[in-house]
């Protein structure tokens, strides 16, 4: 609940396939309400018109529905973001205004293999690459620099002789779906996660 007794209110930004905010959109029906998406085309648009989640289409200008986003977030009344394969580095403002209040869900155990360009089958490339003997997610808070917000969870998978591209990514995605949705209703459950409206 938030302070003024509404269930919490998430937003998800996704620009793919979306199978993490899939898993939200499942978790938390009614709470999610909001998909931001950069690309009208991506398949999570599906997945969250399917699940009664609206969406909003940002253009390059960070511009949904004639306003900018930050306002529709703003209105929405949006207390948590949950950022699950959003490829664009979010602009400041609303680095700011979601401070301790937007995570972010990466594929490899930061530090390591992250940064600007670093999504997707490229991690698991530089990981197997590297020589790494194990990988894993991080899921963590954003600021204004590509992956390097406070760390909230990691966990680890091993990397195994043979592995390959595709068998690690599906240990990192089961890692993804099993934790993102526990951090989230950790999250919720945290009172400094509160409804912009409260002025708090
Ligand atoms: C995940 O691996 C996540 O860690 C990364 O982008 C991927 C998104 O996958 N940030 P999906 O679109 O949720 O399937």
């Amino acid at each position: 609940m938030n302070t003024k007794g509404q269930p919490k209110k998430i937003a998800v930004f996704a620009s793919g396939e979306g199978s993490n905010a899939e898993i939200l959109f499942k978790k938390f029906p009614g709470q999610v309400s909001l998909l931001v998406c950069n690309k009208k085309d991506a398949p999570v648009i599906a997945k969250a018109t399917s699940n009664h989640v609206p969406v909003a289409v940002i253009d390059k200008d960070w511009h949904t529905t004639g306003k900018p986003l930050a306002a529709l977030l703003n209105e929405s009344n949006i207390d948590l973001i949950v950022c699950a394969g959003f490829l664009l580095k979010i602009p400041d403002d609303i680095v700011r205004a979601y401070q301790g209040r937007m995570i972010n869900i990466h594929p490899s155990l930061l530090p390591k293999f992250g940064g600007k360009g670093m999504y997707g089958q490229r991690v698991h490339e530089a990981v197997l690459a590297a020589g790494e003997k194990e990988s894993g997610i991080t899921i963590h808070f954003v600021n204004e620099h590509y992956d390097e917000g406070k760390t909230i969870l990691q966990k680890k998978c091993t990397i195994d002789a043979g592995e390959t591209v595709d068998s690690l990514s599906r240990k990192i995605q089961a890692l993804e779906h099993k934790y993102l949705t526990e951090v989230v209703a950790q999250l919720l459950n945290q009172s400094k996660i509160k409804s912009q409206e409260s002025g708090e």
